[in-house]
């Protein structure tokens, strides 16, 4: 489909013996944002992680930009334009916040280029630029986290539970800061705040048990309460 940066079609993936992903289809339209919703334990992270090849399906497609990635390697995929950014902040703790971003480039000069585009969207980054990841506030980590998935030219993002463990006020500047950088990129979100989630996404699809049994625009979802209840246990 020409308007869709990312095509999940049918997607079999197995960890070990365990066949964790028993069909699941994502589209992913271009320039807007796309929530994974669904319970703990149903097939979301997998999801992301098979897209990104580091679990690569068995089975079924993977278009991104018309082309099937499936079977492609991790280093591959990122190069083509997709950007990561794993569940629980995955930072060097070690180094500087300008080091994380540093190390976060594909090629010579990406943080030069998208520094003013970063430091807008996180200020904070800016003030704390020479101190160690690990000093950092949560809040502070994951923005750090979603910064450095900006630093190469990535056309998508694939973010999982940026909001987990946060304050709400942390999550709202989180959360205004994706949806300012998906009007350059498209994004695909795994957020487990419903609330949260249907404020921010334009399209949901739901992961249940391995698969994805629902899927369409997030207004359709918010109100269709027993949808909700069914798949995702609230009201
Ligand atoms: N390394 C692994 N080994 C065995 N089972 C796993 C592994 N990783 C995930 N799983 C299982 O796969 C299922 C989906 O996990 P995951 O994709 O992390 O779910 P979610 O992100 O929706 O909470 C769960 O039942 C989980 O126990
Ligand atoms: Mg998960």
């Amino acid at each position: 489909m020409t308007d869709s940066i990312l095509e999940v079609r049918d997607i079999h993936t197995f960890i070990g013996q365990f066949h964790i992903l028993e069909g699941v289809s994502v589209s992913v339209p271009v320039g807007s944002i796309t929530v994974l919703l669904g319970r703990n334990g149903a097939g979301k992270t997998t999801t992301l992680r098979s897209i990104m090849g580091l679990t690569p399906p068995a089975r079924g497609q993977i278009l991104f930009d018309g082309k099937n990635i499936a079977g492609k390697h991790p280093h591959a995929i990122a190069q083509l334009g997709i950007g990561y950014v794993p569940e629980h902040r995955a930072i060097f703790r070690e180094l500087t916040v300008h080091e994380n971003l540093r190390i976060a480039e594909r090629k010579r000069g990406d943080l030069a280029r998208k520094a003013d585009f970063i430091f807008e969207l996180f200020p904070d980054l800016k003030r704390l630029i020479d101190l160690p990841g690990g000093n950092l506030s949560g809040g502070q980590q994951q923005m750090l986290a979603v910064a450095r998935a900006l630093v190469p030219d990535n056309r998508l993002l694939l973010i999982d539970e940026p909001s987990e463990g946060l304050a709400p006020v942390i999550i709202e500047q989180l959360m205004a800061a994706i949806s300012r950088l998906a009007e350059s990129s498209s994004v695909l979100l795994v957020e487990q705040n419903f609330r949260v989630a249907s404020r921010l996404a334009q399209q949901y699809v739901i992961i249940e048990e391995g698969q994805s049994p629902a899927a369409g625009k997030i207004d359709a979802l918010v109100q269709d309460a027993a949808l909700v209840q069914r798949y995702l246990g609230v009201a």
